[in-house]
């Protein structure tokens, strides 16, 4: 059984080829037709994603599969210098370092500084999508498109002090960028992809020059105005171009990967009537369901590592120059970590211990944001509709991508009003 990234059945059940690949025990195997090192399980994970030195991740943002020519002549005009995700130290130090500053990285400021932003944007979609529902005479909806999509984005913008009416061309540029990197995507996919990336770009930059721009006199906001204060005019602390960077590597790290993760959520959620109504009424809940998510479905399930010389893992040389793609998906299903891995168990043993928002110096500096984002949100969608159900007939369909595993669509309806709290039906955690 091969992984295969653009493959149907790795695509709708990735958790069956990370079991073969850990049972296999060929932890560390080369793949031919990917040219790349698959590596799997749990500590082997963990040693790579710890070790920049050897595993750098200047190509993280660089196309999986060679792009089609003239998308890549376009990416070609993509002067973004590398900062945090796509760069190693020093350059990744001194950027990390410039995010960690403006960016609330523990869970407690977070809360703090964002939680009434989330909560308001959060009942601001879901009041949208109950409207939407009550119009509609036979409600079949799209949560994907009218929920887990749009709030993410919504909030990093405000966030980020950028305003609410740039969102749409936002999204419409950001849209497939995930899939330009790890996807497949057609000739003319490639190259609006790549065009849209380009806009992006240009509007970071230019938001980024006004905002350093009104420092002399003003105070700018949100985190932009932050960055902009953190580089103080040094550019030994941070360059404008580095500045934008660090605005874009917000918008694509922050936004699709919490829509993927949301989507997984509202589907483990809205498959249990038990599940739906626990989380309108318990807050606990509603983070270790969160957790679990993470944990079960990761929405980045492997990240790109290059070989920066002959390395010896577990046995096996890795010549120097090899893409090797760390999967994350099948660390959280190493069975020697997490018991019966396959199942889904909010609440269970060593849940702390998945990889989802990755390790080492590059650990993701959003994941506290992400954690509440998708907390808030759970409880709040389940409290204004607890009726809410997944549409009939509903069949997995995600976006091809050897990274992030994105549903196409979550088909949600409205149905029979009858909640388990109410009924006494609702067991203990740890029972379901
Ligand atoms: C559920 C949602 C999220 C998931 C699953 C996720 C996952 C990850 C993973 C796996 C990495 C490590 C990448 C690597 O090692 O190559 C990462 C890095 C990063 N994430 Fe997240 N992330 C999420 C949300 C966010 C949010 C909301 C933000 C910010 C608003 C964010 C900002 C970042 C940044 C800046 C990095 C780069 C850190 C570095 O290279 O030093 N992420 N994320």
């Amino acid at each position: 059984m091969r992984l295969d990234p653009f493959g149907q059945s790795y695509s709708t059940d990735p958790a069956t080829v990370w079991r073969h690949l850990l049972d296999s025990g060929e932890r560390v195997a080369y793949d031919d037709e990917l040219d790349m090192w698959l590596i799997a399980g749990h500590e082997l994970a963990r040693t790579v994603l710890a070790d920049p030195r050897r595993f750098s991740s200047a190509t993280t943002l660089t196309p999986m599969q060679d792009p089609h020519a003239d998308a890549a002549a376009i990416l070609a005009r993509l002067d973004m210098p590398p900062v945090t995700l796509n760069a190693d130290a020093p350059t990744h130090t001194r950027t990390r370092a410039a995010l960690a500053a403006v960016l609330a990285t523990t869970s407690l400021r977070t809360e703090q500084r964002w939680a009434d932003l989330v909560r308001r944007h959060a009942e601001h979609f879901a009041d949208h999508l109950a409207h939407h529902l009550a119009a509609t005479p036979w409600p079949d909806v799209d949560l994907v498109e009218l929920f887990a999509s749009r709030l993410p984005l919504s909030v990093l913008l405000d966030i980020l002090g950028i305003p609410a009416d740039d969102m749409a061309r936002i999204a419409a540029w950001a849209d497939n960028f995930a899939a330009l990197f790890w996807g497949r995507l057609d000739d003319d996919e490639q190259i609006s992809a790549a065009n849209g990336l380009l806009a992006l770009w240009d509007f970071c930059r230019d938001i980024v020059v006004l905002r350093a721009g009104t420092h002399q006199d003003g105070q700018p906001t949100g985190l932009i105005g932050d960055l902009v204060r953190y580089r103080n005019g040094d550019d030994n602390r941070l360059t404008l171009p580095e500045t934008s960077a660090l605005v874009l590597t917000l918008l694509i790290a922050g936004w699709e990967s919490t829509a993927a993760a949301l989507t997984h959520a509202l589907e483990y959620a809205l498959s249990d009537r038990i599940r739906w109504a626990r989380l309108a009424a318990d807050g606990h809940y509603a983070s270790i369901h969160t957790e679990e998510t993470l944990r079960h479905s990761p929405a980045i399930d492997a990240v790109l590592r290059v070989t920066t010389t002959d390395v010896d893992l577990d046995g096996i040389l890795i010549p120097a120059g090899s893409r090797c793609l760390v999967l994350i998906g099948a660390a959280n299903h190493d069975p020697g970590v997490f018991e019966q891995p396959g199942t889904f168990q909010p609440g269970r043993a060593r849940l702390g211990q998945h990889l989802s928002f990755g390790a080492g110096p590059h650990a993701c500096l959003g994941a506290a944001l992400a954690r509440l984002y998708l907390s808030t949100a759970l409880s709040i969608l389940a409290r204004r509709l607890p009726n809410l159900t997944r549409a009939d007939g509903f069949a997995h369909r995600y976006r091809t991508s050897a990274s992030m595993r994105q549903h196409t669509s979550l088909p949600a309806t409205l149905g029979p009003a009858r909640c388990p709290v109410a009924h006494g039906q609702l067991p203990l955690v740890g029972q379901s």
